[in-house]
């Protein structure tokens, strides 16, 4: 009884939602009459089929292929497989429905990109969607016409190992990022035989699982899910994705794949989503695991009506929808609506008309030295420069002895990142490769130091092994590949002591961050925090040169080692970019998306944190730690160039708008240094009293802004007032009447200020 009201209930939002249909992207009616026509003549094994995905080219997928039972293949790439396993499709399939590939492209197919939080921190929004096209183009020409990304998923906890598939903790730059990846995947038609369709994920807000621990269970107020969480999503539905995928988590006590308020109300009904939602990969099968189904029917049952059209490798739709339909307990509106939604997106992909890919294209299109370029421009643009004392970067070129230690230096592998698409650690330039062909002249001592931990072991007992350094046993066995042996770690020293500048390393191996690497600690894995302490105290100029997937806990390398970068994974051309920035053929320009705990207690740490009642007192009465700082160790927004700007004049050219008026503010940047260089000007508002509480500060814009020595610039930044916006308590958009505050600021923590009044009308 109860499921057919829930029935009866998702059937009225469907319709309800349709008067919505239109507001992402006008239907086709040709396309809509050919899928009418289609759901006519298929059978339900056939429409469920077309909702179920299936993970490889085996010969039982194809097998289903040819049956008509399969909609989508995964992990099939390649155009001689793609093309082979189409062909069953289209030609021996009783209704010859093209089958839609779908990979993992995450940053990059094959010339792999720097890692989302990397890319992210150009804050150049051109660039990343010039990046996205790359891999498009690349993908494409390999069949893969479907990429599950962008990643979307705001995350404000660095010891879950997914943020650095995202871009960061911010929602106005992680929406601008998000839109410009979908606009780089699928280009202005995903028809064109080099786009592929965007896949936004993971819908939504996995990433507040609870203790940074991956796919553990999110609890959020509805304002925080609106305000934080769902912004992306909402433009990267604007920006046209294809598709959403669901999430892994349980999000208020409905998992995220079973979630009809996030998936019907708020993803069809309010913002006319009309692609389709596929599902993380078995999270239909994972509801039985959350204990909201008993069993897989029951599990597909609540997937399907609570919105998601397909199911990745779990099979479940497969096998248990066509009893489901044909008892009725789906609604046959119901499935015809999920099938229809999936028919959509491969008509307007053009499946119908070319489903195959012409195998000459890889040769061209894949691994070029114009996607290398643009990765190069991509990879110097990530790097973010932390610290620089007394200007020792850039290094003198014309420097005779260089010591570059470090494991990472040296590891084509750990270049590409933990998620490289079809990447081959073959293609990738190390640090120490970069050096080398920057300097061709120079002496460059290389030396290891120390093993960073194996992940082989810590994946066999994370409980042992875990980050710190394992204890050594009598045989050697259980420490040995984290000890720093003395012979590793007196190269190290030697190197350095012959050197005129030491260049290190360090950080985590790429697959100590990603999906299911989520960390209790953020030191510097195995001995590394001892070579850096060792090297340090040879008294030589030391540059720490950080590859990771989070920010680490680097307090000590902050107070005693000169100059810091952090590179996060560069892609295949890191070792190239890192010698640009350091030698200075290149300049940094690239700026935090989260902020950078001092200690891992102070987590979650965020810019856009709420006031409180006691933010500050001269007595001890007040929010914060009695032994920690509660600021972070550098801020979101944060990064150094080699030049200096100043920033003056601030002008509020509109003091008082009404919430139809837009807000424009203008500062004054000027380049004070002796070089060029290119600052990201930021722009933050506070609204001072609202019926709910605001964040200290929320960015609303930002520019990137390229001066010479001494020239100076007037940056705008204009904001509809309805923009500066929020939730009511009644989850209300409004923007309160009042005064608010703003800032033109080099980061989140800084900046020139002034105010401005929104009126009542
Ligand atoms: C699980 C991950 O959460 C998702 O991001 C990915 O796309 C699928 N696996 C497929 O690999």
């Amino acid at each position: 009884m109860i499921l057919i009201r829930r029935v009866t209930l998702a059937m009225l939002l469907l319709l309800s939602s349709c008067q919505f249909l239109f507001c992402q992207s006008a239907l086709n009616p040709a396309i809509e009459s050919r899928i009418d026509d289609l759901l006519k003549r298929m059978t339900v094994e056939e429409k469920s089929g077309q909702l179920a995905q299936y993970d490889g080219d085996s010969a039982p997928n194809l097998d289903l292929v040819r049956q008509g039972r399969a909609g989508s293949l995964f992990n099939v790439f390649g155009a001689d497989r793609t093309n082979a396993a189409q062909r069953i499709a289209v030609e021996k399939s009783r209704l010859k429905i093209p089958l839609l590939f779908g990979l993992d492209v995450i940053h990059g197919y094959r010339t792999i990109f720097p890692v989302p939080i990397g890319s992210a921190s150009s804050f150049d929004l051109d660039l990343i969607q010039q990046s996205e096209r790359v891999a498009a183009k690349e993908a494409t020409a390999e069949g893969v016409k479907w990429v599950f990304a962008p990643m979307v998923d705001i995350a404000r906890d660095p010891r879950w190992g997914r943020i650095v598939e995202g871009a960061g903790e911010d929602p106005y730059l992680g929406s601008m990022v998000a839109a410009a990846r979908v606009r780089g995947f699928q280009g202005s038609n995903i028809a064109d035989p080099q786009s592929v369709i965007a896949c936004a994920k993971h819908f939504v807000a996995y990433g507040g699982v609870e203790g940074g621990r991956d796919y553990n269970t999110v609890d959020i107020s509805e304002e925080l899910l609106r305000e934080v969480y769902l912004p992306p999503f909402h433009a990267a539905v604007e920006a046209g994705t294809g598709t959403i995928m669901s999430g892994f988590e349980d999000l208020n006590g409905v998992p995220a794949t079973a979630n009809h308020h996030t998936l019907t109300d708020i993803l069809r009904t309010e913002w006319g989503f009309n692609g389709f939602v596929v599902s993380d990969y078995t999270s239909v099968k994972e509801l039985i695991a959350h204990g909201i189904a008993r069993d897989s029917s029951e599990a597909v049952l609540k997937a399907i009506i609570a919105g998601v059209d397909m199911d990745m490798a779990g099979g479940d739709f497969g096998t248990q929808l066509p009893a489901l339909a044909k008892s009725g307990a789906v609604p046959m509106t119901v499935l015809d609506e999920a099938v229809r939604r999936v028919l959509r997106i491969k008509f307007q992909a053009g499946l119908f008309d070319n489903p195959y890919t012409d195998p000459r294209r890889a040769h061209d299109d894949v691994l070029s030295s114009a996607n290398l370029q643009v990765e190069r421009k991509m990879a110097q643009e990530s790097i973010v420069l932390l610290k620089n004392q007394n200007n020792l970067l850039p290094l003198d070129p014309s420097v005779k002895t260089i010591a570059v230690i470090g494991q990472l230096a040296d590891s084509k592998a750990d270049q590409l990142g933990p998620w490289a698409g079809n990447g081959n650690a073959s293609d990738a330039v190390t640090p120490l490769e970069g050096i080398k062909a920057r300097l061709p002249n120079a002496n460059i001592l290389y030396a290891k130091g120390a093993d960073i931990l194996s992940m082989e072991k810590v994946y066999k007992n994370p409980g042992l092994y875990g980050f710190v350094p394992a204890p050594t046993t009598a045989t050697g066995a259980a420490g040995a590949s984290t000890e720093a042996t003395p012979a590793d770690l007196q190269e190290a020293i030697t190197a350095a002591n012959k050197s005129d500048v030491v260049i290190m390393v360090l950080g985590e191996l790429a697959q100590m961050t990603g999906e299911a690497s989520s960390r209790a600690s953020l030191d510097l894995p195995g001995k590394q925090q001892e070579l850096l302490e060792a090297i340090v105290a040879t008294g030589k100029p030391v540059v720490l040169v950080l590859e990771s997937g989070r920010p680490l806990h680097i307090t000590w390398a902050n107070d005693h080692v000169p100059a810091i970068m952090q590179a996060w994974f560069p892609g295949v051309q890191a070792g190239n970019a890192i010698a640009d920035l350091l030698f200075g053929d290149a300049s940094p320009s690239a700026r935090l998306t989260i902020s950078w705990p001092r200690s891992i207690g102070q987590i979650p740490t965020y810019y856009n944190h709420k006031n409180t009642g006691r933010p500050t007192s001269e007595t001890r009465w007040h929010t914060g730690y009695l032994d920690e700082s509660k600021a972070p160790l550098f801020p979101f927004g944060y990064g150094l160039t080699y030049t200096n700007f100043k920033y003056g004049n601030l002008h509020v050219e509109t003091s008082t708008i009404n919430p139809s008026e837009t807000l424009s503010v203008s500062a004054e940047i000027e380049n004070t240094g002796q070089r060029p260089g290119t600052e990201v000007v930021q722009f933050y508002v506070h609204d001072r009293v609202a019926n709910t509480s605001r964040p200290v500060r929320e960015l609303k814009g930002f520019q990137r802004v390229t001066l010479a020595p001494g020239e100076h610039k007037s940056v705008e930044f204009s904001v509809n007032a309805n923009d500066l916006g929020s939730y009511d308590p009644d989850m209300k958009w409004v923007v309160p009447p009042g005064t608010y505050d703003v800032w033109v600021a080099p980061n989140s923590a800084e900046g020139i200020t002034g105010t401005f009044e929104v009126s009542a009308k």
